[in-house]
């Protein structure tokens, strides 16, 4: 890709600020160039998902064009968390930045967004000054205990490779009280997704393999300790009038299916799309857990400051 990416260690007010142990802050602005994308030596880790490459640094520019974040899914994780102007918010798996700049800009909260990617973390850096960006693994969070009111991911739970290992990692980064939510799709969601069930039916199956269950994701958060778990679905119904995302192939599924299965879906989606718009729903699970109340003490207790 041959970019490189701006990165360099916070000062001490903001690591006092977010109560962060490290982490790298993506600005173009101040910083000295830290290192060429090419010469990075991780930048795969954690995208290979059941044999197929899911290589997100080579989809930066068509996420960055044709993603989005659902307005729905925004409402829920804000209002489900009460997230305000003095809340410290983590994104993981950021990606682009589009829920974590959207957090920031309706609330007023402090964002850290998080990604492996650095072609995903440029991006984001090029449209979220707001948000602080640090590249880190679900698998390695590299945050210090109680330091999030809300930590959320969108899209990203089928890409951890030890999801319940992820839940004991993540617990103690929330304060007593905060809560954790996890953004994905159910089979039954997988199966009914507009238009990718119609045009691209070969991703149900690809999807059905590499989704983790809810119950299993549920099951792992209660034995990681999450207190309060609980299911909320959205849905938000729309439009396509553009096959450009799908040409492009800025869903990661679409990467799953052969070349022919892909081009036969996009033909076909363009020559409907001459007779007028196409039906699209974009639903989602949110899978809430809370850290709990009485793990207060302790938690504040290890976390001498
Ligand atoms: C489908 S994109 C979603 C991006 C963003 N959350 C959104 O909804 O716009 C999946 C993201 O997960 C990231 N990712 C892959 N493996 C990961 C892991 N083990 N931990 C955290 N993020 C990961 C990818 O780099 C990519 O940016």
């Amino acid at each position: 890709m041959g970019t490189s990416l701006w990165l360099c260690s916070v000062g001490a007010d903001i690591a006092a600020n977010a109560n962060m142990l490290q982490w790298r802050w993506a600005t173009r602005k101040t910083c000295r160039p830290y290192v060429d994308v090419a010469a990075w030596p991780d930048t795969t880790e954690g995208h290979t998902v059941s044999g197929h490459p899911i290589d997100y640094d080579a989809l930066d520019e068509a996420y960055a064009r044709h993603r989005g974040a659902n307005p729905r899914v925004l409402r829920a994780l804000i209002d489900g968390a009460s997230v305000g102007a003095t809340s410290r918010v983590l994104d993981i798996g950021c990606g682009t930045a589009n829920y974590a700049r959207a957090t920031a800009a309706m609330t007023g909260s402090r964002v850290v967004g998080m990604d492996p990617s650095i072609g995903m973390l440029t991006q984001a850096a090029a449209h979220a000054a707001e948000v602080r960006l640090c590249q880190g693994s679900a698998g390695g969070l590299p945050f210090r205990r109680c330091s999030f009111d809300l930590a959320f991911s969108v899209d990203v739970i089928h890409h951890v490779p030890d999801t319940g290992s992820y839940y004991r990692e993540l617990l103690p980064l929330l304060g007593p009280g905060s809560r954790a939510c996890t953004v994905t799709d159910s089979d039954e969601i997988i199966r009914t997704r507009e238009p990718l069930a119609t045009y691209f039916p070969g991703t149900v199956e690809a999807d059905l393999r590499r989704y983790p269950l809810v119950s299993r994701l549920q099951e792992e958060m209660a034995a990681a300790g999450f207190a309060d778990i609980a299911l909320e679905t959205v849905e938000l119904a729309y439009e396509v009038t553009d096959p450009g995302p799908y040409r492009a192939k800025a869903f990661s599924c679409l990467h799953l299916i052969s070349e022919a299965a892909w081009r036969e879906g996009v033909d076909r989606m363009a020559a409907d799309l001459t007779l007028g718009p196409i039906r699209g729903v974009s639903r989602y699970v949110l899978i809430w857990g809370r850290k709990a109340a009485t793990v207060r003490h302790a938690a504040q207790s290890a976390d001498s400051r």
